[in-house]
């Protein structure tokens, strides 16, 4: 039997892990020495979360820092993923035991310290040595990081990456989403998932541009003056700033891939924070490239799904990936720390007798 404030403790740090649009979608099932972990599906009801996979990539990364947390108060977590059978949104249950000895890995810290960093980084190359072991580091699972580092390469990525900014202000699904999850106070904020408008990083007078984006028919009336276009080509200056634009690439495309790709992720992320280098997921290509190709886009309009193969094409090109999926991309930089951090709600714990 373990202490409940123990596990309370170890699922109230874990919780400060990624999620798509800040919607933190999960809640627990404790009884006696077991955490089920369960997935809020359509919160997060974005264009992007094909399949739930923005979700499952979450899950993944929350499950790597009950890991991590749960060595640094001295028990092994023991990890089932999806233990019911046709039933993905219980997408794990954690055995806690106690740790023979204590190990803990260095990267507890790092979970409060990681975050999303959308400022524009620093000019900054990453040695071959830096990108090497980046490219090395390892999880559960056999997913894998590949880093393109070239100016050339992470130029040609971030133009690619930016279509984002573009399909933002020209999908009327992607921008009524993103719209609708976006806390403009602290007071907005407060209890709820979601992102705080500081967490953007916009300057003062794209601020005040993106609260009139809002509304729809205003964007509809500026792009006829090309602003998606203008907006999508400051964001590749913005993304090209960064040190290495990478991947998470695996061979299949199951929850169960997504949860290891997540898991990952978080190691990665945490990897980096702790030697003080940034991250930000862009990911609006690679999550569309998935609709397109198993025909269920029809929310993205014919011109926007060719650009969306070709961007995917590209990605695929300068990162040298076959045909297996990409679970994430991201950009890794060194930066100033981010404004401000998303805040995350108080988890949702049932305790079992
Ligand atoms: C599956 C997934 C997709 C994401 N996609 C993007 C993205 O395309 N652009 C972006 O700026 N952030 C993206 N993020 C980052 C989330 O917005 C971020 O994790 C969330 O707002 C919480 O903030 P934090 O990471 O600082 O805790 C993504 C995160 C996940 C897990």
């Amino acid at each position: 039997m373990i202490e409940k404030t123990i596990i309370q403790s170890i699922i109230e740090e874990a919780v400060n892990a990624p999620s798509g649009d800040n919607s933190q979608p999960w809640r627990f099932e404790v009884s006696e020495n077991l955490i089920d972990i369960y997935n809020l599906v359509g919160r997060d009801a974005t264009l992007f979360n094909f399949r739930n996979r923005g979700d499952f990539l979450a899950h993944g990364a929350l499950i790597e820092n009950i890991g991590i947390v749960a060595e640094q108060f001295g028990y092994t977590a023991i990890v089932a993923l999806l233990p019911e059978e046709g039933r993905s949104d219980h997408t794990a249950t954690i055995r806690l035991e106690k740790a023979t000895e204590k190990k803990g890995d260095g990267l507890f810290k790092a979970i409060r310290e990681r975050a999303t960093n959308r400022k524009i980084y620093k000019a900054y190359e990453l040695t071959e040595e830096e990108k090497k072991s980046i490219e090395a580091i390892k999880s559960e699972g056999s997913a894998e990081i590949h880093l393109a580092t070239s100016r050339d390469d992470v130029q040609a990525l971030a133009t690619i990456v930016s279509l984002n900014e573009r399909l933002l202000l020209e999908n009327k699904h992607i921008h009524d989403f993103l719209f609708s999850i976006i806390r403009w106070t602290d007071k907005e904020e407060e209890g709820k998932p979601g992102m705080h408008v500081e967490t953007l990083e916009l300057a003062l007078p794209q601020r005040f541009a993106f609260a009139r984006f809002k509304n729809w028919k205003f964007v509809q009336w500026a792009n006829k003056f090309g602003i998606s276009k203008f907006i999508a080509k400051e964001n590749a200056k913005l993304y090209a700033s960064s040190s290495a634009i990478g991947a998470i690439i695996m061979a299949g495309d199951s929850p169960k891939d997504f949860i290891l790709a997540g898991r990952l992720l978080e190691r990665m992320w945490l990897t980096l924070t702790d030697s003080e280098l940034s991250l930000q997921p862009v990911t609006a290509v690679a999550y569309l490239a998935q609709r397109i190709k198993a025909g269920e886009a029809n929310e993205l309009s014919a011109a926007h799904q060719e650009l969306v193969k070709k961007a995917d094409k590209e990605t695929r090109k300068i990162l040298s990936i076959g045909d297996e999926t990409i679970a994430m991309v991201f950009r890794i930089g060194k930066a100033e720390k981010p404004s401000r951090k998303s805040i995350k709600v108080k988890p949702d714990i049932q305790w079992k007798e």
